[in-house]
């Protein structure tokens, strides 16, 4: 940053309601290639491309952060190719944040401001509620200069090393899922997606920086299958900086985990949330392909070694399962998270419901949080209660048009 550039004042008192500490500190990159602010960045999606019979022109939306010189976006979009480190202080990244600390919502971050809305927990809300101690919003606006430059790499970074995936979860699709693709993608495209294994540049900068890295998130696809997730470890091992990074993950936990697991003892922690939509019969419908007895194989032998709990996307399959699912963590000794309520296919969620079977399930609910309260297990009945409020707190017509078109 030049001298010239200043820094910024301190923050708008509307801030509180806007900011996210994700900006300033972290940098997600898309299965496709496409750089977000964060992994539920509105900006960052184009699955409509993917719906096209014949090849379209890959436009970036236009307040996408840019795109990998690996993804398939670069050729039509050559001046919005860019690395880890341009993306982090692009243009719409400075903007976005000056933007939350002048107290302004930004398009982007919709998928948040729509849950806080509705009474759902948001993304915003959580890493703000982690980070809180290191980054209030006057450290946030002391680390930015007045054009909106964080000079600090990214520490926590969300790098989706594509899409191989052995399951086809009904609530999911491509090009999140490579066993989606081999179903349902477009002839011009390929099942398998990943932009980053051959990026030189993506490399060097991940061995440069790797000193300051501190925390990672795998997602996918699913993260035991990626060779760049695997490649990801290694250089961090290799390079001694292991030690200081704690890594979380989403999993299918429906593959072995046995390779990362010989990586894990060099890093300073890891944590994995294991996918898991129902019990049994309904696990298996939901997450097609995988099989119950793999998953609680796998679960039970990693949580011998690392932190684990159990990841539950609630919709409209596995409402009446939510009950199985809590007394198999209570069994097991699992902690349960119940926030990442599916609001897309709009059909599947649970504000889809008609009113009569929203009241069955509002009593169900109901029932569930006084025994989660009774036993003092509060993350689960917080979520419920959320989950709970987010139902009635929308028709269906509303969410499709509002939220999830
Ligand atoms: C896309 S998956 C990738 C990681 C891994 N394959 C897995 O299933 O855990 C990450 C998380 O997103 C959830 N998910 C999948 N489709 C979703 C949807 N349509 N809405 C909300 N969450 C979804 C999954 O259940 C999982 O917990
Ligand atoms: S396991 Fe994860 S990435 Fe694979 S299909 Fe299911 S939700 Fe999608």
């Amino acid at each position: 940053m030049s001298e010239s550039a200043g820094r910024h004042g301190p923050p708008h008192r509307a801030a509180a309601e806007t900011a996210c500490v994700l900006p300033w500190i972290h940098l997600c990159a898309s299965i496709d290639g496409v750089y977000g602010r964060c992994c539920v960045d509105d900006s960052m999606y184009h699955n409509a491309l993917y719906d096209e019979s014949e090849e379209p022109v890959f436009a970036l939306n236009d307040d996408a952060i840019g795109c990998s010189p690996g993804s398939r976006y670069a050729k039509d979009n050559p001046d919005r190719v860019m690395g880890l480190e341009e993306a982090f202080n692009s243009p719409n990244m400075k903007r976005t944040r000056l933007a939350m600390l002048n107290g302004e919502r930004v398009a982007a971050c919709q998928y948040c401001y729509f849950r806080e809305d509705h009474a759902a927990q948001s993304y915003r809300q959580n890493v703000n509620r982690r980070f809180a101690q290191e980054f209030d919003l006057e450290a946030l606006a002391a680390r930015t200069a007045a054009d909106g430059t964080v000079e600090e790499f990214p520490f926590f970074l969300d790098i989706r090393f594509g899409n191989t995936c052995n399951l086809r979860c009904v609530m999911c699709t491509y090009p999140v899922s490579s066993s989606w693709g081999a179903k349902q993608r477009p002839k011009w495209s390929s099942a398998v997606i990943d932009p980053y294994r051959a990026d030189e540049e993506l490399w060097t900068t991940l061995r440069e920086n790797a000193h300051l890295i501190r925390r990672l998130y795998f997602a996918g696809g699913e993260p035991f299958l990626q060779p760049g997730h695997f490649a990801m470890l290694e250089l961090l091992v290799e390079t001694g900086n292991a030690g200081n990074v704690d890594i979380a993950y989403n999993s299918n936990l429906t593959v072995s985990p046995e390779r990362a697991m010989k990586l894990f003892p060099h890093f300073k922690s890891v944590g994995i949330g294991a996918s898991c939509d129902g019990v049994g019969e309904v696990f298996e419908f939901i997450r097609a392909g995988g099989k119950w007895a793999d998953f609680v194989a796998n679960l039970r032998l990693l949580r011998s070694e690392v932190d684990v709990w159990l990841q539950v996307s609630p919709q409209r399959h596995n409402l009446w399962d939510l009950r199985n699912v809590l007394e198999f963590a209570r069994a097991e000794g699992l902690e349960v998270d119940l926030a990442n309520v599916v609001q897309w296919p709009a059909d599947f969620s649970v504000t889809s419901l008609p009113a009569d079977e929203k009241a069955r399930a509002t009593e169900e609910l109901t029932d569930l949080i006084a025994w989660c309260t009774e036993l003092g297990w509060d993350k689960p009945a917080v979520h419920l209660g959320a989950l709970r409020s987010f139902m009635n707190s929308l028709d269906p017509i509303s969410l499709v048009d509002e939220g999830a078109s």
